[in-house]
């Protein structure tokens, strides 16, 4: 097509062909004020536990995802074959992409590896409060340290990436759980271990489904009947660890894991997160390759869905074809963090700064405006000054509008006299400044 042909079919399209894609967010500075705001908390807090930051590309090979991150995300994929006639998706989770490049290069890293990193991932939800079609997620993980303080450690890291935003306690919890410990607990009620993926699966959408289709599931899906089914059901109802203490705790494999799980919780409270942390047996995880502890953060009040998501997944990096490590880390949105925030009344100040805005009053003084601008700028200051010729009112109004701390007026009297007057955008106070000083 000739670029007038493109031009006149583009002018032919209604205005509704340009608008963006459901579930996909632009980024205006005000919102990208929020989004870098969380990164920095994010990236500062990563730091501090001495995490490294990593990165991965956006599109990987389709088959990475099958089978491992398992149903739900596989069908949320965006996927495609590409010119080349392989077959594609747009990542929809970091955790594959870690494997995959630890696989390469795990042999020559001195272990345990401390990694992070802040993709975008796409998956091709149902749009509701809190999930969009691409969000940004904090990853960190720990790989190659089965210890149980190794999974107290990362969920140290995501607690203190909330506490960072200002959130506390009393804003947000853990909710903590054990694969291990629930399919010691299944086991000992009968569930047989060909049943225990059907019926996690169940129980990670126990809040979201209605209780018969909870029933109906764990019957057709994992094979269970209706009697074993109802007892799975019950299970779930006081969901904290007493209750399995009191009925499973004698058990020598239940036993095991609540003594893990009380070290974990043993840890957590000598850094001082104690007060962070709830068990709760009905956390499982929607995704397929957890292996031991696994939990998810939430805000206390119920309001929004989960914040984050994570646990230990230590046959992964294997099934990917790299070096058999445990690993343990999470996965934190952007998205319900951010609505968690503008909640509580914690979003960043967004409006516009710069530190000055130069004012020449006539053309005579533009070179010398562009010198000082110039000379800040070098100096690390952000300036401003009007690309045309304006009066001094128009000029202030922009400043005004600009956030500029300070305004450096140059007219003519003054400059002869090799000075400027500064003026002080909040107290109106002004003084008089060297000409040398500011070039
Ligand atoms: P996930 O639970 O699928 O875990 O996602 C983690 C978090 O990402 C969720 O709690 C939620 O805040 C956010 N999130 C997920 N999907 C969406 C969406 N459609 N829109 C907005 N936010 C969303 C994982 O992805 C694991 N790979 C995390 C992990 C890392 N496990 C070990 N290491």
């Amino acid at each position: 097509m000739t670029p007038g042909g493109v031009l006149a079919r583009f002018g032919a399209m209604s205005k509704a062909a340009f608008q963006r894609l459901p579930g996909f967010r632009d980024f205006v500075p005000e919102d990208l004020a929020l989004r870098s705001h969380i990164f920095d908390a994010w990236r500062r807090v990563s730091r501090r536990y001495g995490f490294r930051e990593y990165d991965g590309p956006p599109l990987e090979p389709l088959e990475l995802y099958v089978e491992k991150s398992g149903e739900e995300i596989v069908g949320q994929l965006y996927a495609f074959t590409d010119r080349g006639g392989r077959e594609v998706a747009l990542r929809p989770e970091m955790t594959p992409s870690l494997a995959r490049i630890l696989g390469e290069r795990s042999r020559g890293l001195a272990k345990p590896i401390r990694w992070f990193s802040i993709p975008q991932l796409f998956r091709y939800e149902r749009q509701q409060k809190g999930r969009l079609r691409e969000h940004f997620q904090w990853n960190v993980d720990i790989v190659g340290e089965d210890d149980v303080a190794a999974d107290a450690e990362v969920l140290a890291v995501a607690i203190d990436g909330l506490r960072a935003l200002g959130l506390t306690a009393a804003d947000v919890r853990a909710r903590v759980s054990d694969r291990r410990l629930l399919s010691a607990v299944l086991g000992a009620l009968g569930v047989p271990a060909e049943g225990l993926p059907a019926t996690y699966a169940v129980v990670d959408k126990l809040e979201r489904e209605p209780r018969e289709r909870s029933l109906e599931r764990l019957q057709n899906e994992a094979g269970l009947d209706a009697g074993r089914a109802r007892e799975v059901l019950a299970l779930f109802e006081t969901p904290g660890l007493e209750g399995v203490r009191e009925r499973f705790g004698e058990r020598d494999e239940v036993g095991a894991e609540l003594a893990r799980l009380d070290t974990y919780q043993g840890h957590l409270e000598a850094m001082g997160l104690g007060d962070f942390m709830t068990f709760d047996l009905t956390i499982v995880r929607g995704l397929a390759y957890y292996t031991g502890i696994v939990f998810e953060l939430f805000d206390r009040s119920g309001e929004f869905r989960a914040i984050c998501g994570g646990g230990r997944y230590d046959r992964l990096l294997e099934l990917v074809g790299g070096e058999p490590l445990p690993a343990v880390g999470f996965g934190m949105g952007d998205v319900v963090l951010g609505e968690l925030l503008r909640a509580r009344d914690l979003l960043p100040d967004a409006a516009p700064s710069v530190d000055r805005f130069i004012v020449p009053i006539g053309p005579e003084q533009r070179a010398l405006a562009l010198r000082i601008g110039h000379a800040e700028r070098e100096r690390g200051r952000s300036v401003l000054y009007a690309l045309r010729e304006q009066g001094v009112g128009k000029q202030f109004k922009a400043a005004a509008s600009a956030g500029a701390r300070e305004v450096v007026v140059l007219g003519p009297e003054e400059v002869a006299r090799g000075v400027a007057v500064v003026r002080d955008m909040a107290s109106g106070e002004e003084r008089e400044v060297s000409l040398e000083e500011l070039t």
